[in-house]
């Protein structure tokens, strides 16, 4: 049943000004653009077909930010601009294109840095002194906040001197809030009763925007400089290069390119790196280097044109949940499994989301029906978020769980503390087909010719019941199955053989632990060195490390505990070679290492995984025989302990610098 035209289009027009009046007015918006976007295109797609009945204001451009009257207002020597936008390859070759024509000219070296989702600020420095700091406001007039911007610690008061430089000249940059501590910052607000920031952006602005500097310091701010006004270089690149030299934090993995296309590959691998950065970006900026051609191409309306801000696509969207069904996992697990009208998300297109369990669904009151949001954020399986309830017409309906599994009709059972069913059958043909399949994949063991396929004719066959006795199958056994002629099988056997020696990581990811994907057994070999370690691990143990949390650990512990895993692993161990994981020589070659504190350019992760590439040994606490720690902000009682015990500490700067240089 579908809601009637009318009442939907009444429905989104009430959501809208909602959201609009929480974006403009209370810096606090409860969805994320990405949601209130789709949601207005499906309101532009029902103004098309019903012109009368949509409210036209709501559909044009808003124009947001002008400055708050509570603020001093700042009249910009230069005005801030903003950047066009281009969201695919296409349109950014289609950018370049056009550029390149108006200039009648190559445009040259490209400049790409991360797009950080904050606040813009502009910074004046007279003698080096912070004197005044403004928000954007509408882009010629902004908001004094020079108070609040004083609390943030990589805002400079006073900058490293360079001799070259003009007495006076501004500053832009970005402030923004670490991932990290607009999560604690919720959870605080949280236990308090207090309404929760939809973003680290929304955050950050919030904060910014506070009468009271006092308030401003609570929150965890920082800032990122990407630029110099009122002094002259040849090269965009070079404007960064002073900014890291006056003492500010600059985008480090910004580089120059010499085409597009390096820029495109450069824009398409960092998408991957974007989950695990501290803070939230939402695309790259591309910057012609050479400042005379950017300045020879002037701007059109608010925006440069020798600038773009090449977007990633939408992560979030909305759309109808049509179906509820369940899948069954690799590990027995029953998972519900949304059916979802198809929409673009991050690149592709989406049809299917993961629910996660009968809980999750309780929980987000998920109705079959429903308007949903949906996320899918890089190489993460698409979730739904949870309904837009107030977009319900009373025909939405709830789902029921089956009591039985749904591929081999066996009964499920949840235990006490778990969230899912499992089906009880140990032999669930579904489970074990994918457990198999897994083993064998790209990805962990890699054997070539062994895919799904081939899988389900030997498992037909009874050939093969685990993964062990993928290793004792012999060309007879296969020589005759359908498809297998003598060349085929010795093929396939060959191909066994060659993966009987294998990387720790390999291995431990082919065993298909839940919860542990490729990193988690990179991070798992990376710390025990060995299967026999891992084997024997305790759970204090698998917390230590690096981004194994609770969760994880417990899974990790009661797999290795599971006395059928035990049997299993010493088969498998019979036949293949697990090659041990090698100390890497480096810099930090013996010195062991602490962390403490919030890092700003980097996650803890990344940071212990920069430390243990160049052979440091991570640890946890501060000893005696601890060498360095790295203090990062808000350092908790290790740096204290560093200083007692006399252990050298290094900023996070000076530590890259030494792991960098
Ligand atoms: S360059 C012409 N570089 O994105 C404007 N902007 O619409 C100069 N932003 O409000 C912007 N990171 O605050 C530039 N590395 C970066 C940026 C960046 C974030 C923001 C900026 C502006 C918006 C562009």
């Amino acid at each position: 049943m579908n809601t009637a035209p009318q009442e939907r289009i009444k429905k989104l027009e009430e959501l809208i000004r909602r959201f609009n009046a929480e974006y403009y007015e209370n810096d606090n918006p409860s969805v994320s653009d990405a949601v209130y976007d789709s949601l207005r295109s499906e309101l532009r797609r029902l103004a098309a077909q019903y012109p009368k009945s949509v409210d036209q204001d709501l559909l044009g451009k808003q124009v947001g930010g002008a400055p708050l009257e509570k603020f001093k207002k700042v009249e910009h020597k230069e005005p801030m601009l903003s950047l066009d936008d281009v969201k695919t390859p296409a349109e950014f070759n289609a950018w370049e294109e056009r550029t390149a024509k108006l200039l009648k000219d190559s445009l040259g070296e490209l400049y790409a840095e991360l797009k950080v989702d904050g606040l813009a600020i502009t910074l004046l420095y007279r003698s080096g002194i912070l004197v005044r700091g403004a928000t954007r406001g509408n882009g010629t007039v902004g908001e004094d906040v020079t108070r609040n911007l004083l609390t943030i610690q990589s805002v400079p008061l006073q900058l490293n001197k360079i001799k070259v430089l003009p007495d006076e000249f501004e500053v832009r940059g970005e402030v923004y809030m670490p991932i990290s501590e607009f999560q604690k910052m919720n959870e605080e607000r949280a236990k308090e009763g207090l309404p929760l920031f939809a973003n680290p952006r929304n955050a950050s602005a919030g904060a910014v925007r506070q009468l009271d500097p006092r308030l401003t310091a609570q929150r965890p701010l920082a800032f990122m400089a990407y630029g110099l006004r009122g002094v002259k270089t040849s090269t965009h690149q070079q404007e960064h290069a002073l900014l890291d030299k006056l003492g500010f934090v600059t985008d480090r993995r910004a580089k120059s390119f010499q085409n597009p296309e390096a820029v495109v590959k450069y824009w398409e691998g960092l998408l991957t790196v974007r989950q695990n950065l501290a803070f939230q970006v939402d695309g790259v900026v591309v910057t012609i280097n050479d400042r005379n051609k950017y300045e020879k191409l002037g701007t059109i309306g608010n925006n440069p044109r020798g600038a773009v801000a090449f977007k990633w696509a939408a992560e979030e969207s909305t759309t109808k949940l049509h179906d509820i069904t369940v899948q069954v996992g690799r590990t027995g697990t029953l998972t519900p499994v949304a059916e979802l009208e198809p929409v673009h998300l991050a690149g592709t297109t989406v049809k299917r989301a993961t629910l996660h369990n009968e809980d999750e669904i309780k929980r987000k009151d998920i109705k079959i029906g429903d308007t949903v949001i949906v996320r899918k954020a890089g190489d993460i399986i698409p979730e739904v978020v949870g309904p837009v309830k107030e977009l319900r017409s009373g025909a939405e309906r709830a789902f029921h769980f089956p009591r039985l599994c749904p591929i081999c009709n066996s009964p499920i059972s949840r235990q006490a503390g778990e969230a899912a069913y499992r089906c009880t059958n140990k032999q669930c043909y579904g489970s074990t087909l994918l457990q198999l399949r897994h083993f064998t994949s790209r990805a962990a063991m890699d054997i070539v010719g062994l895919g799904p396929k081939v899988i389900d004719a030997f498992y037909d066959a009874g050939l093969i019941r685990d993964t062990a006795d993928i290793f004792s199958l012999k060309e007879e056994n296969v020589v005759g199955l359908e498809r297998f002629g003598e060349l085929s099988a010795s093929n396939i056997i060959r191909a066994i053989k060659e993966r009987q020696k294998v990387t720790l990581p390999r291995f431990i990811y082919a065993l298909g632990i839940r919860h542990v994907g490729v990193e988690t057994a990179q991070a798992l070999a990376g710390h025990f060195g060995s299967l026999q370690k891992l084997r024997q691990a305790k759970l204090d143990e698998l917390q230590k490390v690096a981004d194994v949390g609770p969760v994880v650990a417990s899974s990790v512990a009661e797999y290795f505990q599971n006395p059928a895993h035990q049997n299993l692993l010493d088969r498998l161990q019979k036949f293949v070679t697990v090659v041990q994981q090698e100390k890497v020589a480096g810099r930090l070659s013996g010195q062991s290492i602490v962390f403490t504190g919030t890092l700003e350019t980097l996650t803890r992760g990344e940071a212990q995984e920069l430390a243990r590439a160049n052979g440091a040994d991570v640890n946890d606490s501060v000893s005696r025989s601890t060498d360095l720690v790295v203090v990062g902000a808000n350092p908790g009682s290790k740096a204290d302990k560093a200083r007692q015990f006399g252990v050298k500490t290094l900023s996070e700067y000076e530590f890259r610098e030494l792991v960098e240089s």
